[in-house]
Formats: structure tokens, sequence, C-alpha cells
């Protein structure tokens, strides 16, 4: 069977049959155009089928690949961690702001997952030490493969320090205070109905532990304990629903934090609220 046979023939969105297609029988987006007869192999044409059928099933298509692209970098995921969204680069794009390329900042990335935040931040800035927390042993061990494979073994501000638990009270005695803590953590309300969609992806990623009526509570409770945390100067910028950047702007208001402030995605829609504590 040739490449544009398989592509009308598979039931799949376009876009996703390329990205099978390119992923699977290795053929570039420029060759599978310019060359729609390509024929397939009958091994090739059965690992697509495979991969075909998940798609077809609902599968995130990250998860059927078993990647996907964040902040120009590829991570590796599995259904143990939330897909990293487009969106969330907002948050690496805020850190980055935060942080001189030569400057040795502390940051600190909560409910990490694959560790897109983390990884992205520690990338881009060598010299930061980079934190990061999740309460799923199979989502750290994620991270952890993911900055094995993307950052440099010697990385001035050493490898990220990873640590399982709930939010602050996974961090050993010895934590600094954070210039930064960033954080996508659960925010989706525990009756949403989009909820339906996301079925594939972890609950606890999604919902959290503390599942609650307005999808807050763990936000609740990132941002009460930020001052405890970040250095004099440093940042809290957490991810949150199109929705809640007026709640989340009076949390950061009731826990002291100054400067409060929320930041639109491409779509114009407000997705990363941030404060900083007053120095
Ligand atoms: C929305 S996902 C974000 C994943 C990743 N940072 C990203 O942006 O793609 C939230 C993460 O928080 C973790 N998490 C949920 N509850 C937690 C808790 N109480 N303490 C620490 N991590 C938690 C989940 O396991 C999940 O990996």
């Amino acid at each position: 069977m040739q490449t544009s046979e398989w592509l009308r023939h598979c039931g799949l969105a376009r876009v996703d049959g390329l990205a099978l297609l390119r992923d699977v029988a290795g053929l570039s987006h420029a060759a599978l155009l310019a060359h729609p007869e390509t024929p397939l192999a009958a091994e090739t044409l059965q690992r697509l089928e495979t991969r075909a059928e998940r798609l077809r099933a609902g599968e995130p298509l990250a998860y059927v690949l078993g990647w996907r692209e964040f902040f120009g970098l590829r991570f590796a995921v599995s259904p143990a961690v939330l897909v990293p969204r487009p969106e969330t680069e907002l948050l690496v794009d805020f850190a980055l702001d935060r942080i001189a390329p030569e400057r040795g900042a502390a940051v600190l990335d909560l409910g990490t997952g694959s560790g897109a935040i983390a990884v992205a931040v520690a990338h881009a800035r060598p010299h930061a030490a980079v934190w990061a927390v999740d309460a799923s042993a199979e989502a750290l061990a994620e991270a952890a493969r993911n900055a094995q494979a993307l950052l440099p073994a010697d990385r001035a501000g050493g490898a990220p320090r990873l640590f399982l638990g709930d939010w602050y009270a996974a961090l050993p005695a010895d934590a600094p205070r954070f210039d930064l803590i960033l954080s996508n953590p659960p925010y989706v309300a525990q009756a949403d109905p989009h909820l339906e969609a996301l079925a594939h992806e972890p609950r606890l990623a999604l919902v959290g532990s503390r599942a609650s009526a307005d999808g807050l509570a763990d936000i609740r409770r990132i941002v009460a304990e930020a001052p405890a945390h970040l250095a004099p100067g440093g940042w809290l910028a957490i991810e949150h629903g199109y929705d809640q950047a007026e709640a989340v702007r009076a949390l950061l208001r009731d826990a002291g934090l100054a400067e409060a402030r929320s930041l639109p995605d491409l779509a114009g829609i407000a997705r990363v609220t941030a404060g900083c504590l007053r120095a």
C-alpha cells in the first residue's frame, strides 16, 4: 500500500495520520507530500495500524507516539503524566524573563509531571538550581528520564532535584528559599464536563487528590504556603483555568503577595497568574 492510500483509508484526521506516518515510517513531512506513492512495508503497515487503532479509541496522539514537543524539546510522555500543553510555555517564558542567563537562581516546579517546566527552565538557564516535586512516583520517574535525556550531564546548576510528596511537604529540610516557584497544578473542578474528554490523562494531574467544586483546592494550598518558601523579591507563578484568574489574584493578595498580575495566552485568555514576595 502507498502512503497516500493509507492516509485516505486510515479513518484518522489527516494531521494525525501524517504524524503517525512520520514517526512510524520514518518519513519527513516533505517526503510524504512530494512522494505520496511511497510504498509501505507490511511490517510498517502493521505498526501503523496498531497505533491508528489506539488513536481511533480516543487516546491522545502524544501517548501513542510516546512523546510531545514542549518549548522546543522532545519530552517522553506516558499515560502516567499529563501531556504538556502549549499554554504552559507561558510559565516558562515568565521564569526565563526573571532569570538572567548567567545567574544562579533557585527555581521550584510544583507538580512537575513529565518534567516539562523544570527541564525547559533548566535547559534554557544552565546556572539555575532546579527543584521539582510530584505526588506520583511514576511521573517523577518520567521527569527523571527526561532530565537525563535533555540536559547535559555537566550542567552548571547540576541535575534537577526531584522529590516525591505533597507540594512543599515533599521538600527536604535543607531546601533553599526560591527565587521562582512555578506550578501547573490540578485545577479542574470535580464535576467539570470537560473531564470526559480527558479520560486518558491521570486524574491526579487534572483534579488532584483534593477534588473541589471550584477546582481551586490545590491552588489554595500552593499559594497560602508560598511566602514561607519564597526568597525576598521571589515570584510565584501558577497556571489555572480560563475562568480562575480573578480568584487566583485574590488568593495571592490574601497570602500577602504583591504585584498580583495575570498573563494572557496566545488566545488572549488569562491562564497564568503571578505575584511576588516583597524584598
Ligand atoms: C496539571 S499536571 C502538570 C504536569 C506538568 N507540570 C505539565 O505542566 O505538563 C499536575 C501535576 O501535579 C501532580 N500533583 C497532584 N497533586 C499533587 C500534590 N498534592 N503534590 C504534588 N504533586 C501533585 C500530578 O501528579 C501532576 O503531575
